[in-house]
């Protein structure tokens, strides 16, 4: 499969997020940034703050490095630490902060800045402290269970089709996620994909990775587009033009895709065999087989309506019954969660 579509080196930042990194004027070269909010981010040594409120200050000498968890497609590094004095295990991404240009250094504050600043959202990968060590900006987050890129070929690895509930709870934990970045932050996420959509045997489904995401600017994001993309929507690859609704493509693809098992296009050899694809080609859509319901095949379905202006935005999708059905409340969210979290649990631990 290709990658590397295109390779923006600028990007287009709202106005006011221009003006808040300029003025916290971060000096890289002396790995002594200032902090971005003082409440979260210090200059190392920086503070662990945990769910159950304990706070620590840390270092690098605090965490003991346990395993690699994941290799991301800029060269990022996901480790599995703990953090010696709580005894708390964690997930840290490491992301280069030393000799790096403008952008990447503007990619990386801006991924920071985002999970920190989406931490209201339970469908959001959770930060505890970051810190600046050896060059790398350290992310420190809690430790999911797995990717879906993973889980769902272990479930296809032993002959089975991820259930209809499974699908649908992902689904709607993804539109709530994306709907919230939109709505709190006014941010689209741009990388929406299986590997970045993380879950847990307690029966969470979390978006993280905020790598390539993009402030909205009049709605639609004026950006160059950035990064290893096949999940891209047609109007990124024709027009250059992005907004909300580029996401919910990436989604539907996504969806599809772990509802058949496989990527569902065909391999591309070339950035002109994914144009004629996406853009001159029909759109992947999902087949009405009897494996799953009509509302499910439905709701898939409208994410992948090749015209951006007829595909359904976020307060659309969050219409439909399928995104309702799972999006429940009370008691009956608590059982679909317990029960996501059982069948999560069947297939850990992946390799
Ligand atoms: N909090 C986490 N818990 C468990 N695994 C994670 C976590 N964050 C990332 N990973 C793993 O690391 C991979 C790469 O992380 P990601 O943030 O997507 O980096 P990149 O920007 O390099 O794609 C993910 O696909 C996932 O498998
Ligand atoms: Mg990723």
């Amino acid at each position: 499969m290709m990658n590397h579509l295109v390779n923006g080196d600028a990007y287009q930042l709202e106005s006011d997020w221009m003006a808040a990194r300029q003025r916290l004027n971060l000096d890289f070269s002396r790995l002594t940034p200032q902090p971005i909010e003082p409440s979260y981010l210090n200059p190392s040594p920086g503070k662990l703050t945990f769910p159950n409120g304990e706070a620590y200050q840390f270092t690098a000498n605090d965490l003991i490095d346990q395993e690699i968890i994941g290799q991301g497609s800029y060269g990022g590094v996901v480790t599995r630490m703990q953090h010696k004095q709580s005894g708390n295990v964690m997930a840290v991404k490491r992301v280069r902060a030393h000799e790096i240009n403008t952008a990447e250094r503007e990619k990386m504050l801006r991924e920071l800045k985002i999970i920190i600043d989406s931490q209201n959202c339970e469908d959001i990968v959770k930060f505890y402290g970051a810190i600046f060590q050896d060059g790398d900006c350290w992310i420190c987050m809690e430790i999911m269970d797995c990717s879906l890129d993973k889980f769902y070929r272990e479930v296809y690895k032993i002959g089975e089709k991820l259930p209809e509930a499974v699908v649908g709870f992902i689904a709607a934990s993804v539109v709530r996620a994306l709907n919230y970045l939109k709505e709190a932050l006014n941010i689209i996420h741009r990388d929406v994909k299986p590997s970045n959509i993380l879950m847990c045997k307690s029966g969470f489904v979390k978006l993280c990775d905020f790598g390539i995401s993009g402030y909205l600017v009049d709605s639609i994001a004026k950006t160059q587009d950035v990064g290893c993309q096949v999940y891209m929507a047609p109007e990124r690859l024709s027009e250059r033009k992005y907004d909300v609704r580029s996401d919910i493509w990436s989604l539907g693809v996504s969806l599809v895709e772990v509802c058949i098992g496989r990527f569902p296009y065909e391999d591309w050899n070339s950035v002109f065999d994914q144009l004629q694809a996406v853009v001159h080609g029909d759109p992947p859509l999902l087949s009405a087989s009897g494996d799953y319901t009509i509302e499910l095949v439905n709701f898939v379905n409208r994410c992948l309506i090749k015209d951006m202006n007829s595909r359904p935005k976020f307060s659309e999708l969050m219409e439909d019954p399928f995104f309702k059905h799972y999006n429940a409340q009370g008691l009956a969210f608590v059982e679909q969660r317990a029960s996501f979290g059982e069948y999560v649990a069947r297939f850990l631990p992946i390799e």
